[in-house]
């Protein structure tokens, strides 16, 4: 994404905000075909789809509504991510976003009355401290390791984070983004999950037909049919919830595709789109990146189903340590003091958390 944000002049530039409305577009579609190819062979009908498509976005349209909120929460959230980053230098941005591990765990006591013993609080603390080391970039890490070694004065000339080009920033408007970026985070992220996991409410009427399909009412075939209906009812189970998430996630597509189009497309980009159309300057990079960032999004659908928010924290910290190893081999990045402690720490955390 940043190689297709920054490898271009300006004016070849595409729009971001059709590129976040086409990722969800691409989301919505997945979901689809894997409602699709999840039914039996026989029953994968265009009829059946627009049928099920019809019952879950409009008739069950109180269900639906409800993930509005996050969908909107995601959409307040991702504007603000633009507002911090261009209101404070990338350092503080990155460092300062990690708080959204903490307000995550709080939203997840609250609002899914999770408990959390003083161990895993303490692992959370280490988990924020150690990826906002990692993340932190060369000058300011050299500043941090010269402050924390009492070389700060020694250091100073070429520790200090470079200020020259700071251009009309508002450190307290980017403060005031990045803070509400971090509880709008964790709470839309909670509130997917409460969604998520919540009870199913009726089984979805062709999951029940596929199971009744030529199976006999009575159990005169003793307890290995007994043992044939309880696995099927098992897959079922299964196969709904798996669905469940695919339903969700297309109700939330639906949301983040409209709020999106008025919002941001129309209200932000209206002009330039009228002139110069929707799909100005996109390449297949660009679509490589809005096919990552939709894969992206169903990936944190199944972590939040199958995991939980928290964890998703812990992995995520894993992953930008992994992908900085990466380009230490790709693109010779340097390891610095403060990456190789704050990784430590990430490692130590994550083995506390998990005790
Ligand atoms: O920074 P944070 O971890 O909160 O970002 C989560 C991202 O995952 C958001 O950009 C959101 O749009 C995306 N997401 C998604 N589908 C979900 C849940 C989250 O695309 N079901």
């Amino acid at each position: 994404m940043r190689y297709t944000r920054a490898s271009v002049p300006d004016d070849q530039l595409y729009l971001a905000s059709t590129a976040v409305v086409m990722s969800e577009v691409i989301k919505g579609l997945a979901c689809v075909a894997l409602l699709h190819f999840s039914g039996p062979l026989h029953q994968r009908t265009w009829q059946r789809l627009t049928s099920l498509l019809h019952r879950e976005l409009i008739s069950n349209w109180r269900e639906t509504a409800k993930l509005a909120v996050p969908a909107t929460l995601y959409l307040i959230q991702n504007n603000l991510q633009y507002v911090a980053a261009t209101n404070l230098d990338a350092a503080t941005f990155q460092v300062t976003y990690q708080l959204k591990i903490l307000t995550t765990a709080f939203f997840s006591v609250v609002i899914l009355k999770r408990t959390l013993v003083r161990l895993k609080w303490i692992a959370l603390g280490l988990l924020t401290f150690g990826i906002a080391l990692v993340v932190l970039p060369r000058d300011a890490s050299a500043a941090a390791m010269a402050y924390l070694t009492g070389n700060y004065q020694d250091n100073l000339e070429e520790a200090t984070i470079d200020t020259s080009n700071l251009g009309n920033q508002s450190n307290a408007k980017g403060f005031f983004a990045v803070l509400m970026a971090c509880i709008l985070s964790g709470l839309a992220g909670v509130y997917f999950e409460k969604i998520l996991k919540a009870p199913a409410t009726k089984p979805m009427p062709e999951m029940v037909n596929t199971l009744d399909h030529g199976e006999p009412d009575d159990e005169e075939g003793g307890i290995g049919l007994r043992d044939i209906h309880g696995r099927r009812e098992d897959v079922m189970q299964q196969t709904q919830q798996q669905n469940q998430l695919w339903i969700r996630n297309l109700q939330m597509s639906f949301f983040s595709i409209l709020l999106g189009l008025v919002f941001v497309v129309m209200l932000q980009d209206g002009a330039t789109i009228v002139q110069k159309g929707f799909f100005v300057n996109y390449n297949s990079l660009t679509w490589l990146v809005i096919a990552i960032q939709a894969f992206g999004g169903l990936v944190v659908a199944l972590v939040v189903k199958y995991a939980d928010n928290i964890l998703k924290g812990f992995a995520t910290s894993i992953s930008i340590i992994l992908s900085s190893l990466v380009s230490v081999w790709l693109f010779n990045f340097t390891l610095s003091g403060t990456f190789i402690f704050g990784t430590a720490l990430v490692i130590y955390a994550t083995y506390l958390y998990g005790l």
